[in-house]
């Protein structure tokens, strides 16, 4: 078994002297045999942002998020506790609810026969009961699933895995997110932006990871903070880029208005009144904290070659004329963001299909890039491989060298 490159920690140097500066095999972009195993390891057993506390602001109001194959719904109870369950009814599995938002007024009815449930996700009735063995409401309710709500963010995980708490996760972050006031903000897209892409998802996280690439490619965001943006690597589940706001009034019209118009929102440290914050979380999502807004994006496959792109924006409850107006120069500039990245992505990603690719080879910039593929061979140890293992070995091989691991 030919590994690439041994990893460690001392690899990521400043000097840059030491650091492994391959990325991940191309096969890992491709392998669908991997990609089932990513699923299972690494999204079903980590802990994904379902919506906010404010998506279900009423009794009854639920959202319903579908990732890797799970399904599942956010309801805010009768007895206003908000409750994470799998959609997936007790009889033979219908979905039981198939808006993707919407006010449950009294019980939730599966469409297929019509089982019953209450909003706290217990079998209220079957349909025809008398034809069915007798059901217990708890344990034939909904049922439910890990949920963490962390400052307003309500976290979900679908399978135990080896992340804390979110709340242990953050809390080296925690005094810096404090002051945003995050839980007492609302959704100011009214819901959940999705986007496919023809891609590997960890070719959205290579190219969102690293900032080496804003001053060319991304024209707004050189003129926002250009310089004065750094990424702190992966370390302990989670990392952290910062945009100090540069003095220069911005050439671009967003820009400019942005930096004119940006109130002083009270609370915000000094380092974070004029800066724009991004919170990662391994392995797919990356929360932006804004002067005057936060959003949450997250990525996750359908196959190997396909990926959703997910994100949400938040606003304050009571906002000012400066605050509306920045929050939208700011979702402005980050839809021009998008768009730009979406084509880095697509061109790196095919880029390793090409007879030509001979491997990357990153910056000392790029060290977060680096960190990821280190955490994703942490995970999935198969994905040291340089080359991809012989069909239906993925998974088998990949559990007999996490055992070496372990041992
Ligand atoms: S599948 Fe839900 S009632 Fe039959
Ligand atoms: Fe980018």
């Amino acid at each position: 078994m030919n590994r690439i490159a041994p990893k460690g920690k001392g690899e990521l140097s400043v000097d840059g002297k030491a650091m492994a500066r391959g990325g991940l095999a191309p096969w890992t972009y491709f392998n669908e045999e991997l990609n089932a195993v990513e699923k299972d390891i690494l999204f079903r057993r980590h802990w994904q942002i379902a919506c906010h506390v404010s998506d279900v602001p009423g009794k009854g109001d639920f959202i319903t998020f579908d990732m890797c194959g799970e399904r599942a719904i956010v309801m805010r109870g009768k007895d206003d506790q908000v409750r994470a369950f799998h959609n997936l009814c007790r009889h033979r599995g219908s979905r039981v609810l198939s808006e993707a938002k919407g006010t449950c007024r009294h019980v939730i009815t599966c469409p297929f026969h019509a089982w019953v449930y209450n909003m706290d996700g217990t079998l209220r009735k079957a349909a025809a009961a008398e034809t069915l063995p007798e059901l217990d409401p708890v344990k034939h309710g909904l049922k439910p699933i890990e949920m963490e709500v962390w400052h307003g963010l309500v976290f979900i995980r679908f399978l135990p895995g080896p992340q804390p708490s979110v709340a242990e996760l953050f809390a080296q972050r925690e005094e810096e997110v404090a002051p945003y006031h995050l839980d007492e903000m609302v959704n100011s897209g009214g819901g959940f932006y999705e986007q496919e892409m023809p891609i590997n998802w960890k070719a959205v996280r290579d190219v969102d990871n690293e900032g080496y690439h804003v001053p060319i490619a991304h024209p707004s965001l050189q003129d926002l903070y250009g310089p004065n943006y750094y990424d702190e690597p992966l370390e302990n589940g989670t990392s952290r880029s910062h945009g100090y706001l540069t003095e220069t009034p911005g050439k671009l019209w967003s820009v400019r208005h942005y930096k004119k118009l940006l109130p002083e929102v009270s609370g915000h440290s000094e380092e974070n009144k004029r800066a724009w914050l991004y919170l990662g979380l391994y392995p797919n999502t990356v929360i932006g904290l804004y002067p005057t807004s936060t959003i949450f994006y997250q990525e996750y496959p359908i196959s190997a070659g396909r990926t959703i792109q997910r994100s949400a924006a938040y606003r304050y409850k009571e906002e000012t004329r400066e605050m509306r107006a920045t929050r939208y120069l700011a979702e402005r500039i980050d839809g021009l963001t998008g768009v730009e990245d979406t084509q880095l992505i697509e061109w790196s990603c095919e880029a390793m299909e090409s007879s030509a690719f001979d491997g990357i080879i990153l910056s000392d910039l790029e060290q977060n890039v680096r960190a990821y593929h280190d955490a994703f061979r942490d995970s999935i140890p198969v994905m040291q491989l340089e080359d991809a293992p012989a069909p239906n070995t993925v998974a088998a091989l990949n559990a007999e060298m996490s055992a070496e691991t372990s041992d």
